[in-house]
């Protein structure tokens, strides 16, 4: 057979175990690695795996010598708000003075500035913007991203968001899954109505659905912006929809948030950080991904990280994300992400790829096709400036990337 591409000489060819759901706990720990390997694609698809000695007899048009650096699956980003107008950084200085987030927030600023600014972009102009932060996270070894609305907080323009998001699915040679947060803030002219708002943002759901808009929806659970029996009750409409759910869940304040995720078996709970012992324990149980944004943490200034280690001990699915939005987490470098999983939340080397592939894809329903590099799977590929897998953490801030491919193109 001759093969369409040949990657040979890799000194580290990194292999997540694909199973039917995410890894749990002790699961995370096995990372298989491939030493001295070599991959071949076919057709857009890993067609052969073995080692460089082997690969002397396999014949392919083309041949990359990878000069002992390290491979990978293509990185699975599965929490950020792409799609977006305007920009923050004249609340830097806020922060700086110390005014908490959620302080912003219910003073107009915050999530409601750049519903403002999203709202009066055209869509051509919020592509055009997307589009630019797709191409650098892809060049930051992201091939499969989740993308989340809820700076429109209205039926037009959160129809526009996700259009958008559509529009970035067809035009760039990437997975994209489509997540409506409708209910991310509540928008000034409903302040005090709280209900009404959830009611639009619900009745949106069956067009959503029609149009098939997205896969997932999400809320943003939180002191001063949606209750637990709120988060209940949208979420409880979007499975009755057909809808995957997931929940910014006890970020900032506990709230239960972690416990509903678990209760309703929703695809993932993101943040977590002040999740309380019951929530970790009951999380522990389901089949719910744990999303970690150490990032946001870290941008927001926090000294205390979700507690990782105890979600996986006690036996959770955990993966991490960035949380790209224009306020709590402005980057688009999964790999940055990775360094603060191993300094602050002090995951090991394995259990952050695993959390960064075949984890990060389940929590978005495409652990059958993202985050692993098996026979038959899509050839999504980075090739690291990096000999190992320990150094992509250790190295940070960088963007160590050589090769992306996204099956079997070279991006
Ligand atoms: O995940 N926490 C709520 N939503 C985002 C932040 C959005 C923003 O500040 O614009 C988050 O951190
Ligand atoms: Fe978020």
């Amino acid at each position: 057979m001759n093969h369409d591409k040949l990657i040979t000489n890799i000194g580290q060819l990194i292999l997540p175990t694909r199973s039917s759901q995410a890894l749990k706990g002790e699961a995370m720990k096995n990372l298989t690695v491939k030493e001295d390997a070599a991959i071949a694609i076919f057709d857009g698809k890993v067609s052969w795996i073995g080692t460089s000695q082997e690969a002397q007899q396999i014949q392919a048009e083309d041949t990359i010598d990878a000069r002992g650096r390290l491979v990978s699956p293509g990185l699975v980003d599965p929490h950020t708000h792409l799609v977006h107008g305007g920009s923050r950084e004249k609340e830097m200085a806020l922060k700086q003075q110390g005014v908490p987030y959620l302080d912003i927030l219910k003073q107009g600023g915050g999530i409601l500035s750049t519903v403002e600014a999203t709202r009066q972009a055209s869509e051509d102009e919020l592509y055009q913007k997307a589009s630019f932060h797709v191409e650098r996270m892809i060049s930051h070894g992201t091939t499969t991203i989740e993308a989340k609305s809820g700076y429109g907080l209205d039926t037009d323009t959160e129809l526009k968001q996700l259009r958008v998001t559509q529009l970035l699915k067809e035009t760039y040679p990437i997975n994209l899954v489509s997540t409506f947060l409708g209910p991310h803030a509540v928008p000034q002219s409903f302040k005090g109505n709280e209900d009404a708002f959830l009611d639009s943002m619900t009745l949106l759901l069956d067009t959503i659905k029609e149009q098939e808009l997205a896969e997932y929806t999400d809320i943003f659970c939180e002191t001063g912006v949606f209750t637990i029996e709120q988060s209940r009750r949208f979420m409880e409409a979007s499975l009755e929809k057909g809808f995957g759910v997931k929940i910014h869940a006890d970020e900032i304040d506990s709230l239960g948030g972690t416990e509903l995720a678990a209760e309703l078996e929703a695809a993932s709970a993101d943040h977590l950080v002040a999740a309380s012992d019951d929530g970790i324990k009951q999380l522990s149980e389901s089949n719910t991904v744990a999303v970690l944004l150490p990032g946001t943490t870290f941008y927001l200034g926090k000294e205390t990280y979700a507690r990782a280690r105890e979600l996986i001990d006690s036996g959770s699915s955990v993966a991490l994300a960035t949380d790209f939005n224009p306020g709590s987490c402005v980057t688009e470098n999964l790999q940055l992400i990775m360094s603060f999983a191993a300094l602050k939340l002090k995951m090991t080397p394995e259990e952050i790829w695993n959390a960064v592939t075949v984890n990060a894809a389940h929590s978005i329903g495409k652990g059958d096709i993202a985050g692993s590099l098996e026979i038959g799977d899509q050839a999504d590929i980075v090739v690291w400036e990096a000999p190992n897998y320990h150094y992509i953490p250790y190295h940070y801030g960088v963007n160590h990337t050589r090769i992306v491919m996204k099956s079997g193109q070279i991006l």
